[in-house]
């Protein structure tokens, strides 16, 4: 029955904690959302919900991605997606400034709305906003049949199954998936990224969830971690690329559920700032996979340890140059930078995780926090 299924789905499982569950769900919530979607053996992406608005998007002179909290840093890392692959124009918006400007939008522009609810005030008072200019609108949620889902002319479910811990993760790395599906289809159907990148970005999203696994299967090492941080003050992420938003992210993550005041930065700005708290207290997080701005973030980090900052990173699988620099390291199985982030993320989420556990903070429900915040 329905109930029983509601029940099902509220069960905690071998975990102590939603969030701990919903964490280790992701490999397969990946595979949820991707599952009927990248077809003829991975090697080609339909998004049935989308047909109708793929001409307005291939037309569109700008896409406006809007969304709150979490959903609004998976639209920043689609910014960087759709800009790079399909090459159009995009901007990334708080639904809460969004919905009280004066937005220049016009029938060539297309908005496309993340939630994970589908209920947020304010992402859907953007909605209608949007909606009053005509401009198309795309709703990606997690919720079925939520308002989000209903109001808006096309849209992708993200299938991660029922989210009850109120900081977000299975959510947020389903609505990469789904962004970074309709960056190459868009890419692909404007004829803006190669047949060979297409394919060959296509098998690394799919190839995502077993490298998920592998992050997850050594996540304890990461409790040891947790444990010299726990009782920082404040904390610093930085990255670059792809990769930025992920650091605002993670430092999102260890604010809402522990309680210590985190930040995110674009590693290149942080000279023009944070750099004046590093101390021997501060830690840093520094996200710095091989990629094209290793280098750079490698200097990032030289500059952080020469005053004294404790830098924890997050490292390719066998990355010498970077662990021997920090006071400790993270590795993550080698992926294409644009598919980096779903797990990249994944260590920020479980260091969150067991600072706020040790610190005795309820991770599922942090205080003064909502799942959904349907009022203003
Ligand atoms: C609240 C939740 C966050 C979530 C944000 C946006 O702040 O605590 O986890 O990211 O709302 O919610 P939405 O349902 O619109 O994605």
């Amino acid at each position: 029955s329905s109930i029983d299924m509601e029940i099902g789905a509220l069960d905690k499982g071998d975990y102590d904690y939603f969030m701990l569950k919903e964490i280790h769900e992701q490999p397969k919530t990946i595979e949820e959302t991707f599952r009927g979607r990248l077809q003829n053996n991975y090697s080609e992406i339909v998004l049935g919900g989308l047909l109708n608005v793929f001409p307005k998007l291939e037309a569109a002179r700008r896409i406006v991605i809007i969304g709150c909290g979490t959903s609004w840093h998976a639209g920043l890392i689609a910014e960087y997606l759709f800009e790079e692959y399909a090459q159009v124009s995009v901007e990334v918006e708080y639904a809460s400034e969004f919905r009280y400007r004066k937005p220049v939008l016009s029938s060539q522009d297309v908005v496309i709305l993340i939630s994970q609810s589908g209920e947020t005030a304010d992402t859907l008072a953007a909605l209608e906003l949007a909606k009053s200019k005509g401009a198309t609108a795309i709703g990606i949620c997690n919720v079925v049949g939520s308002s989000l889902a209903r109001e808006t002319e096309a849209g992708v479910y993200t299938h991660a199954g029922v989210e009850i811990g109120v900081a977000s993760t299975k959510a947020f790395t389903a609505q990469v998936t789904v962004l970074t599906m309709i960056a190459l289809k868009l890419a692909k159907r404007k004829g803006t990224i190669s047949g060979e990148d297409y394919k060959m970005l296509v098998k690394e999203l799919a190839e995502v969830p077993e490298k998920g696994r592998a992050i997850l299967a050594d996540g304890e090492k990461i409790k040891n971690i947790a444990e010299k941080y726990q009782k920082a003050v404040n904390a610093l992420y930085l990255g670059r690329g792809y990769l930025f938003p992920v650091a605002l992210e993670g430092a999102l993550k260890l604010k809402e559920i522990s309680y210590i005041h985190a930040e995110g930065y674009a590693a290149g700005e942080m000279k023009h700032g944070p750099i004046a708290l590093v101390d021997n207290n501060l830690p840093v997080v520094v996200v710095a996979p091989q990629d094209d701005y290793y280098e750079k973030v490698v200097s990032n980090i030289q500059e952080v340890k020469a005053r004294k900052g404790n830098v924890i990173a997050i490292v390719t699988e066998g990355d010498k140059g970077v662990k021997e620099l920090v006071n400790d390291s993270i590795e993550i199985p080698k992926s294409h930078p644009a598919v980096a982030p779903l797990l990249a993320v994944i260590p920020l989420q479980l260091m969150a995780y067991h600072i706020a556990l040790l610190k005795g903070c309820n991770v599922d429900q942090p205080r003064n926090l909502a799942k959904s915040v349907t009022v203003e």
